[in-house]
């Protein structure tokens, strides 16, 4: 027997009151994989509690790293590597492990990394890494299923990714921290998870420049020490929040947000009909009326994200009229549009295209989480719908939303997690 769990959502309720955001998920993976990068310790605060963390926190304690937690921090030590290899077993859940590349090879001259593999949402290769990491003297081959690393100190040069990769900026900035000289990262990623984790890096010792645009300089240094630092907020977590309520109704606050990082995700939930007022770290929201429709064209930051495409589209199955979406980072990120059909939602798919024609309603019934922010709009459509919805494979919701249905109950909301054993 294995044990698998459901969301019982019952729609229709009038969501109010206050909500904290959690810490940015896609920044703490890379931050947790830079504490590789020194010998000595580390505390970070605001860490979420998801299943995505737990896996990284696998994978370091697999290098020999020691990791403890109290409730408001979690201590790391990587003072005692005795193995710079990582498991098919943990990368193969979590593709976010391809982050402990950079920091292997930069500071211990190897790394063996299985290759991610299959994806839901898309091909995702990681040739950008490999090929930048061997301009900067690594060498490189992939063997048996790895990618295996080795290089005398990395040198720093001039690298441009061929298009912009938010992992791969990423694990070439921690590459570059400890490489003799100058790396210049053109086409570089902005993420503001790119500006956390180079902020983290400086308080560790790094030089770096020019994060949060698309030309990052880094000049090597020759170690980097401890630091005591904290995530920022998750911007996702807030927007899907907020796409919640522009679902339904009602009031709510968000608090401990970065509004300036969520420019394009207000604008668009605007547009929708959300009254917004935007405080310097939260956000109070209002909607009473259905939602407008809203055309989205995802885009690397500071457009609208890919990571919100999926909330959006939920919000525009009941809209009043027809909206056009468009992913344009990954080729397969509609792997939500049957789940969301299967309520009611009037949607074509043409290829990255996709026409969404607002219904009147959406009604409850048995759903499948594909993949985290699949999983994210089906509760969305399951908080607008008539009726009862059950949300199977919530496993993917848990890779990257913290207590996510304890925070839409406190709102008032009308879900609970129940437990079902399957037989095998
Ligand atoms: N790409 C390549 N080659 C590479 C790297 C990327 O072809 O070497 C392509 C990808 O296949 C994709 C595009 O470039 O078509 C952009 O991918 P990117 O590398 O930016 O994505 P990622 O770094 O793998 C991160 C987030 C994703 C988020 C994307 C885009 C983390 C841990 N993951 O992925 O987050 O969707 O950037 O913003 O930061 C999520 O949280 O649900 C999630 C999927």
């Amino acid at each position: 027997m294995v044990s698998n769990e459901e969301l019982h959502v019952i729609g229709q309720s009038i969501l109010h009151g206050e909500v904290y955001v959690s810490g940015a998920k896609n920044a703490a993976l890379p931050i947790l994989c830079a504490s590789l990068l020194t010998p000595e310790t580390i505390v970070l605060k605001n860490v979420p509690e998801l299943n995505d963390v737990k896996t990284v926190i696998e994978l370091l304690k697999q290098f020999g790293v020691k990791v403890s937690k109290n409730p408001k921090e979690i201590i790391i030590q990587s003072n005692d590597i005795n193995n710079t290899e990582a498991s098919y077993d943990l990368v193969k859940t979590m593709r976010a492990s391809i982050l402990v590349l950079g920091p292997l090879i930069t500071r211990f001259g190897e790394a063996k990394v299985s290759l991610p593999g299959g994806c839901s949402i898309g091909q995702r290769p990681i040739d950008q890494h490999i090929k930048c990491l061997k301009a900067m003297g690594a060498e490189i081959q992939i063997e048996h299923g790895f990618v295996i690393a080795k290089s005398k100190r990395l040198k720093g040069t001039y690298i441009k990714p061929d298009m912009i990769t938010v992992t791969g900026t990423e694990n070439l900035m921690m590459a570059a921290t400890l490489a003799k000289g100058q790396t210049i990262l053109d086409n570089a990623a902005c993420e503001p998870e790119i500006v956390d984790l180079a902020n983290f890096l400086i308080k560790m010792g790094a030089k770096i420049n020019g994060h949060g645009t698309n030309r990052i300089k880094i000049d090597g240094v020759d170690y980097l020490g401890g630091a005591d630092y904290k995530i920022s907020p998750d911007r996702i977590e807030a927007g899907t929040f907020m796409c919640a309520l522009a679902a339904t109704s009602g009031s709510i606050t968000l608090l401990d947000v970065n509004p300036l990082e969520m420019t394009a995700t207000l604008k668009k939930l605007h547009e929708a009909g959300l009254q917004i007022e935007i405080g310097n770290n939260w956000l109070k929201c209002n909607m009473y009326k259905r939602p407008n429709p809203v055309n989205i064209n995802t885009s690397e930051y500071p457009g609208l994200a890919t990571d919100m495409q999926a909330q959006f589209m939920a919000v525009n199955t009941i809209a009043n009229g027809t909206s056009f979406i468009k992913e344009n980072i990954f080729e397969n990120r509609y792997m939500h549009v049957p789940e969301l059909k299967r309520l009611g939602a009037n949607i074509i798919i043409d290829g990255n295209n996709s026409i969404i024609k607002g219904v009147n309603y959406l009604s409850g019934t048995i759903v499948k989480a594909t993949d985290l922010r699949a999983s994210a709009s089906l509760v969305i459509a399951a908080l607008a719908a008539k009726g009862e919805t059950r949300i199977e494979s919530i496993y993917h919701l848990d890779r990257g939303y913290e207590k996510m249905e304890k925070k839409l109950s406190m709102l008032g909301a009308n879900i609970k997690r129940i437990s079902k054993r399957i037989a095998e």
